[in-house]
């Protein structure tokens, strides 16, 4: 076994009691046969860039794009290297400059605030709520006085505020809005995905998201001058004729001179492992939430568990849970330890120290000034997060509730 593969994994020993889950919560599904028979075919040609100066037809990403712009419903779609580079690519095609404030959701994950890092740019945080969304008041407040003009809005573990409240509040103040949807690719808000709300939508295909090339990334927007800049940004030196999806090309003659190639294209590999499963993602959706809902049912047998009831409008697919301990900062804890020791390892958001993927806005040293965020810290303190991957019983979601429910009487009784 190799040493990295040792100090990933805990060794905790199964207790007397049969309470052990011990299964590792990241494993994700496998990749299609189809989609392995294309990387193949690929490798094969050895053509795995997707720009070439000669030849014809349209390489994967150019096929990726046309599909997934149709799954929903934009007039573009530009595969990038990761929702990272999707993100950065759509705050410079916004014209975010040095210095410039953007708005944006105090619970998310690290590479959202890097993408305004990467952009030069200042993040304003807005106040994340009790349902785990952002706090439409506080960003109403930010919305009249940072001076911002875009919002990054992290529809973080797939929970989805109310967008059209979000746009209304935007457009009041002139407000562009680029969504991180990350977690929520499928997902919708009132019959419309997520993604297709504000000015540009970013979503990732790292492996544990909905859709997995290991890193990948796909933007998407019906804007002609921020769909020719995120094709040159991404990296398509002049080639810009091989995506399918692009506007025509008196737009491209605006940007092309003034537009810096960043190389963040998807490659020929990952578009061909992506594409089969754009076709998957409802059945694995339909999946997702038949987990959540027995998961929420067995949670909430636990009196200190609270989840927040989601909104009818919100056609979330959770590819995870999150649910409030109401139980002090040194109680999680123990609860954690409590866990971990029957093989279950719960994330915590109110963690002091980053731990692997979980960190907060307290651990973001390079945000500028301190965050003007009263409440949202009481809200990621008591903030709990397993992944659900795929291959979860019904029988691992009840052992998983009990595990919680014993976890939860130890750590109560301590002072
Ligand atoms: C909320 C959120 N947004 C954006 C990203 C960035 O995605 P990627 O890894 O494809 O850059 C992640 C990655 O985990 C994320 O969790």
């Amino acid at each position: 076994m190799s040493s990295t593969l040792t100090a990933r994994t805990p060794v905790a020993v199964p207790p007397s009691d049969g309470l052990w889950f011990g299964k590792d919560l990241s494993t994700p599904e496998p990749i299609s046969e189809e989609a392995i028979e294309r990387a193949v075919a690929l490798m094969r040609s050895g053509r795995l860039h997707r720009y070439g100066e000669q030849g014809s037809g349209y390489p994967e990403p150019s096929l990726l794009e046309q599909d997934y712009a149709t799954y929903v419903g934009s007039k573009y779609c530009v595969a990038v290297s990761s929702c990272g580079a999707a993100m950065f690519i759509a705050l410079k095609a916004l014209g975010v400059k040095r210095g410039d404030k953007v708005l944006t959701s105090t619970f998310t994950l690290a590479p959202v605030p890097g993408a305004i890092a990467h952009a030069a740019a200042e993040a304003v945080l807005v106040e994340t709520n009790a349902d785990y969304v952002t706090d439409l008041a506080d960003l109403e407040r930010k919305a009249a006085t940072s001076g911002a003009r875009v919002l990054l809005l992290s529809h973080m573990r797939g929970h989805i505020v109310d967008l059209s409240a979000t746009r209304a509040i935007c457009d009041k103040y002139g407000i562009a809005i680029i969504e991180d949807c990350a977690h929520t690719m499928g997902a919708k808000w009132d019959g419309k995905h997520t993604g297709t709300w504000g000015k540009i939508g970013c979503y990732s295909a790292q492996t544990y998201k909905h859709i997995n090339s290991g890193e990948g990334g796909l933007l998407v927007t019906d804007d002609d001058d921020v769909a020719a800049q995120a094709i040159l940004m991404s990296g398509c030196y002049m080639m810009y004729d091989q995506h399918i999806l692009k506007p025509g090309p008196d737009v491209f003659e605006r940007w092309k001179y003034v537009t810096p190639n960043f190389s963040m294209r998807m490659s020929n590999l990952a578009a061909a492992l992506l594409r089969p499963q754009i076709g998957q993602l409802t059945e694995r959706g339909r999946r997702w939430n038949h987990i959540y809902s027995t998961l929420e049912r067995e949670l909430a047998k636990t009196e200190q568990v609270l989840i927040p009831a989601r909104d009818a409008k919100e056609e979330f697919i959770a590819s995870s849970i999150q649910f409030t301990l109401n139980l002090k900062p040194h109680q999680i804890e123990r609860f954690l330890k409590e866990c971990a020791s029957r093989g279950l390892y719960i994330k915590w958001f109110g963690v002091a120290t980053p731990v692997a993927f979980t960190s907060n806005y307290e651990h973001w040293h390079y945000l500028a000034g301190k965050p003007d965020i009263p409440s949202s810290k009481a809200v990621l303190d008591q903030l709990l997060d397993l992944r659900t991957p795929l291959s979860l019983t019904n029988d691992d979601c009840i052992l998983i509730g009990k595990i919680v429910a014993a976890a939860t009487r130890l750590a109560v009784a301590v002072n």
